[in-house]
């Protein structure tokens, strides 16, 4: 890959036929054309591999194999998270909480949220910033709320809002630099 950086998306959910992968895909296909190493780490991975009783025994978890796919190999990561009942997803909470936080640590992220609703999930931005603040996670300052999605995208899932293709890409261009500037 051109600019030898890895981001990995987090798509925030495990619902089926959850909307967000829209908008996951598309700034994968930004990440694509600009050269960076990229993969999406969907939620339903979790809860496939997810061993209650190992949860925080961090040696022997069988989430080892996603930490090794996708969270240690990245340089940065973009959190896209559906507003459910007023915050971000808990399997997103349980997702952080079952990898070892050093994993995190010193890494660099950008937050997207996404709504049928009129809020864009602002308040679950703000809840998952305070957690990636903790973890020591760099996130941009500008965040990026989506709001009633509905209008955005057609009957095939494309997004197709020019409008917020752009904020993507803005946010796309912000998170590489973020990247590169601090190497
Ligand atoms: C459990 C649950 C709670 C939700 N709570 C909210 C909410 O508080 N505000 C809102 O605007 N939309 C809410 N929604 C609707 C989502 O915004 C909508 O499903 C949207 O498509 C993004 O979620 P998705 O990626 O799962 O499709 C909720 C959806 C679910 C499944």
């Amino acid at each position: 890959m051109l600019k030898d950086m890895r981001i990995s998306i987090i798509l925030g959910t495990n619902r089926k036929d959850n909307k967000s992968k829209i908008f996951a895909d598309y700034y994968i296909k930004l990440l694509t054309k600009e050269g960076v190493d990229n993969s999406i780490f969907s939620m339903d991975e979790l809860t496939k591999v997810l061993d209650w009783n190992k949860m925080y025994d961090y040696e022997n978890s069988p989430v080892n194999e996603l930490t090794e796919k996708y969270i240690k190999p990245a340089d940065a990561f973009v959190f896209v998270i559906p507003e459910y009942n007023g915050s971000f997803p808990g399997i997103v909470k349980l997702m952080i909480d079952s990898i070892h936080p050093e994993h995190f640590k010193g890494k660099f992220a950008s937050v997207i949220g996404i709504a049928s609703g009129r809020a864009g999930n602002l308040r679950g931005i703000e809840h998952l910033n305070g957690v990636l603040q903790h973890l020591g996670i760099h996130t941009l300052p500008n965040v990026l709320p989506i709001s009633q999605i509905f209008n955005l995208i057609d009957e095939n899932d494309s997004l197709i809002d020019k409008s917020t293709q752009f904020l993507i890409e803005k946010d796309a261009d912000a998170l590489i630099k973020l990247v590169e500037n601090n190497r």
